[in-house]
């Protein structure tokens, strides 16, 4: 969702942030734009992508060595030229750059109107530039006070960067529940959403916290006061990033990449975690809880989108193997549905980017009811990792492909590594069958390895599937969320849509629309319902669909039943949904490019839902 870029300091900025602004374009957006001062206040901005903005400047004046720039996610009115920002204030000496809802907008824009304000956009974000214009010259104080009091007024959520006409030695930025990192070169500063565009000039961070400003003065010290006017000292992090984390690396696009690095990032996540050698699982950020956790009457878990699907794999491995319940929920439907939560229950929130804003105020309300936060997120410093009481990161590495494929295999193996660990804790799983987990668990991304191998195969059922309008995804018990997630993969980056479903419900619905037409992928692997999977496929069949079966390697009595089949190695049935997904993923990558879509930037999507 929207991005934001900016720069203070010695060289020419409008290359800095340019870069920058690419850098951020897998979070979704359908706008860009950029401010820049050389003595002039040089404002550009357009519908559309980064290149349409690059083209659209043309040989007009880019000099300067501050800038802000902008891609916008459109929340209050539609993707255009006017709505994309940085916006101008009455005056246009002021203009700002916003990711966040100003909630009580229409309220404070009724009220500049009368005072004279106009306004050029349907944006909240040019009411707050205007309200701190308003307020910096009827109050008479100098700028940072003014935007201060304005946030003071806000209600709602922001990052923002603004540049004043006035003063082009000056950045001033803010943030509340939408995230704002800040690197400190030398004699240099930027700005940023996310680490990506200031990851290759600098490795010093700080990340703002809620309702902090930050005032950065060319050639000064960064400032950092809060909204209720408190200093901070501000928190320098040094940042873990590589670059080659967030290049193609060779790669015709982001999401290959990441699905290819599975191996890699699956063993990162179990690293120094599960230790077959000592016979133990050691999740560190959460020892100090641990007696919390195993006594739990109930587990709660949250997300959305893919960490959602994570979540419900999460519940079939607690449950079967901790016996404890577990109750999966939609971030967004918890949070407003006045749910009965206990201060001996535990949540789990499960997030990619630590910054999902539905998620956030889920994990918000559990605190506030007391419950324990263990949060499972990729992003180092995110909002979500710094929020909730305990935490283990998934060391996925950078996920640039807005549809999540690592993060999702990464986040089951440390929800598998739970489990298994509560289970040894609570006694509910024998000895033997908790070393032999130990040790398939530890073997996964080599599995995961085997399965990439057959990507040439998956290629060629994709050139089967993609014509389709529709199709089906049917699993059971463990094999359910893998089904949804292969469902959520093919709908967000092909547009066909498709549905997971639970194998045996298929007949109180979905069969209905079974013809010759239809893809029908099932997961069919071995294990405890593989015989009734079986039965769902013959039901398929019997209406003629197409099937294409997920399969254990060898299993030539699920081959005959398919059209096509796709087999991955044998493994414990709670560890299948790391390794099944994968092929789900490849299917969905390839029709997707067959199709011609934008892989990497579906239409409509962002990464990082910062908005709720
Ligand atoms: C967006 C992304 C999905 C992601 C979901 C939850 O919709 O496009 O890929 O699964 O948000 O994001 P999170 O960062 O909380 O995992």
């Amino acid at each position: 969702m929207c991005g934001i870029v900016a720069y203070i300091g010695n060289r020419e900025a409008y290359p800095i942030v340019m870069k920058g602004l690419r850098r951020l374009e897998y979070r979704g957006y359908d706008s860009a734009g950029i401010a820049l001062i050389d003595k002039e206040l040089l404002v550009y901005k357009c519908k559309g992508k980064v290149d349409d903005l690059e083209y659209f400047i043309g040989t007009q004046n880019t000099l300067g060595n501050i800038g802000i720039g902008h891609t916008r996610w459109a929340t209050h009115g539609v993707p255009n030229d006017v709505n994309a920002h940085p916006h101008y204030s009455q005056a246009k000496d002021l203009t700002i750059i916003h990711n966040g809802i100003i909630e009580n907008y229409n309220a404070i824009k009724k009220a500049l109107t009368l005072r004279g304000h106009t306004f050029t956009s349907d944006t909240d974000t040019e009411v707050l530039i205007h309200l701190i214009e308003d307020i910096r010259n009827n109050a008479k104080v100098d700028l940072v006070e003014a935007v201060r009091l304005a946030l003071n007024e806000a209600v709602g959520a922001y990052a923002i960067v603004i540049l004043s006409k006035d003063n082009p030695n000056q950045l001033i930025a803010a943030r509340k529940s939408s995230p704002l990192v800040i690197g400190i070169g030398v004699d240099e500063f930027f700005c940023a959403s996310d680490a990506t565009p200031i990851i290759e000039y600098t490795k010093n961070v700080v990340y703002l916290n809620d309702e902090e400003i930050a005032v950065i003065n060319r050639g000064e010290e960064l400032k950092i006061i809060t909204t209720k006017n408190i200093a901070k000292t501000p928190y320098v992090q040094e940042l873990e990033l590589n670059i080659e984390a967030i290049e193609k690396g060779g790669y015709e696009h982001f999401m290959l990449k990441e699905i290819f690095e599975q191996p890699r990032s699956i063993r990162d996540s179990i690293r120094g975690r599960v230790l077959v050698d000592q016979g133990l699982i050691k999740l560190g950020g959460i020892t100090e809880y641990s007696q919390k956790i195993v006594n739990a009457k109930r587990i709660i878990i949250i997300g959305c989108g893919t960490s959602w699907h994570a979540g419900l794999v999460g519940e079939y491995l607690i449950e079967d193997l901790a016996r404890i319940p577990v109750e999966v929920e939609y971030a967004s439907e918890f949070r407003y549905r006045n749910p009965i939560i206990n201060e001996d229950d535990v949540v789990i929130a499960i997030s990619q980017s630590g910054e999902t804003a539905d998620t956030l105020a889920a994990i918000e309300l559990a605190k506030s009811k007391g419950a324990l936060v263990y949060g499972i997120c990729n992003v180092a410093g995110s909002s979500i990792a710094r929020t909730t009481h305990a935490g283990s990161y998934t060391h996925a590495g950078p996920e640039i492909g807005v549809a999540s494929t690592k993060a999702f295999t990464a986040q089951v193996a440390i929800l598998t590594a739970f489990a298994l660990s509560v289970a040894k804790q609570r006694g509910t799983i024998n000895e033997s069958r908790y070393q032999q987990l130990l040790i398939e668990l530890d073997t996964v991304p080599e599995l995961v390895e085997k399965v990439l191998l057959q990507s040439d195969k998956t290629k060629a059922i994709a050139a089967i599937m993609k014509d389709a309008p529709n199709s089906l995804y049917l699993g059971r018990g463990y094999s359910f969320p893998v089904a949804l997630e292969g469902a959520l993969k093919l709908k967000e980056i092909s547009y066909i849509h498709a549905e997971g479903y639970p194998a045996a419900e298929m007949k109180h619905g979905p069969i209905a629309l079974i013809d010759e037409e239809m893809p029908v992928v099932v997961i069919a692997t071995k294990g405890a319902n593989y015989e009734k999977v079986v039965s769902n496929i013959q039901e398929v069949k019997a209406r003629k669909g197409i099937i294409i079966a997920v399969v254990t390697e060898g299993d030539e009595h699920a081959a005959l039943l398919a059209d096509y089949i796709i087999e991955i190695p044998e493994s414990d049935e709670c560890l299948v949904p790391i390794i099944s997904v994968v092929p789900l993923q490849l299917l969905s990558y390839y029709i997707a490019v067959m199709r011609g879509c934008n892989v990497d930037q579906p239409r409509n999507l962002a990464k990082s839902v910062t908005v709720e």
